[in-house]
């Protein structure tokens, strides 16, 4: 239940679910997270690894005598192992920067703020503090509009600077990536179009005068005639 939630908000699902507890409730839970693992009355940890390397009962208690359990979970509970922060690349002041000036859309009041480029940088905190309308509804379309991209107006701001060091901006949030259930990551790229030139040259492809829009698995001839190239049936039950 915690996907995506900033600490504060955690503390309030996991009081949520205290409620329904002291209520009388049986709460099962799947989770990751230490804060809603430590709130559990009981914490039951499964692997050892994954897949193959799983599929039994590690650890089977309070999440106190989790910290000390020998498994995986039980290091990283009790501290003994960290999640590592990789290589930083520091920003200093000559560190090339994206600048927005005077930033007023919704509840935002009216700051400057820079993201330094070629840099990874997190917008956080909580619910309903203004992340969203920062990045998707100021940044993103100011960049859009500046790359010459359909984009809705951008909220509302002074001026947006350092966009000249910039070749272009992707926006990738949740959305699915295609409008169909076939894209896959090659076709979306256009990787699949070069897969299709090759099996077009292969020599069976060649004595049998398959194009490459043959071996399309979303249209035309090549794909199959079952499915209609989506990989499964959908039938409907309406009686
Ligand atoms: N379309 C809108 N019109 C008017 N006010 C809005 C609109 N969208 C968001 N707001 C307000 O702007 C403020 C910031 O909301 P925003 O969605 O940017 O927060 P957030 O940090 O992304 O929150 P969350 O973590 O829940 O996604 C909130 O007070 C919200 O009610
Ligand atoms: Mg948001």
């Amino acid at each position: 239940p915690s996907i995506g939630l900033h600490p504060r908000d955690m503390n309030r699902i996991v009081e949520a679910m205290h409620r329904l507890r002291d209520a009388g409730n049986t709460l099962v839970v799947v989770e990751h997270d230490p804060a809603v693992m430590l709130a559990a009355d009981r914490l039951i940890d499964m692997g050892p690894g994954p897949g193959e390397r799983g599929g039994q009962i590690v650890f089977d208690g309070t999440p106190d005598a989790a910290r000390n359990a020998d498994t995986l979970t039980g290091a990283y509970l009790g501290a003994r192992k960290h999640v590592g922060i990789g290589l930083r690349r520091f920003v200093n002041d000559s560190t090339p920067k994206l600048i927005l000036q005077g930033v007023r859309e919704h509840n935002l009041k009216n700051f400057d703020v820079s993201f330094p480029l070629q840099r990874l940088t997190v917008v956080t905190g909580v619910s309903g503090s203004g992340k969203s309308t920062l990045v998707q509804d100021v940044l993103v379309p100011a960049l859009l509009r500046h790359f010459g991209k359909p984009t809705e107006g951008a909220g509302e701001h002074d001026a947006l600077l350092g966009v000249d060091w910039l070749a272009d901006a992707v926006f990738v949030d949740q959305s699915p990536i295609g409008k169909t259930a076939r894209s896959n990551p090659a076709s979306y790229v256009g990787a699949f179009d070069e897969i299709r030139k090759l099996f077009a040259v292969a020599p069976l492809a060649v004595e049998r005068s398959y194009t490459a829009g043959m071996f399309s698995f979303n249209a035309g001839d090549g794909r199959c005639p079952t499915c209609g190239g989506s990989g499964f049936e959908h039938v409907e039950m309406q009686f």
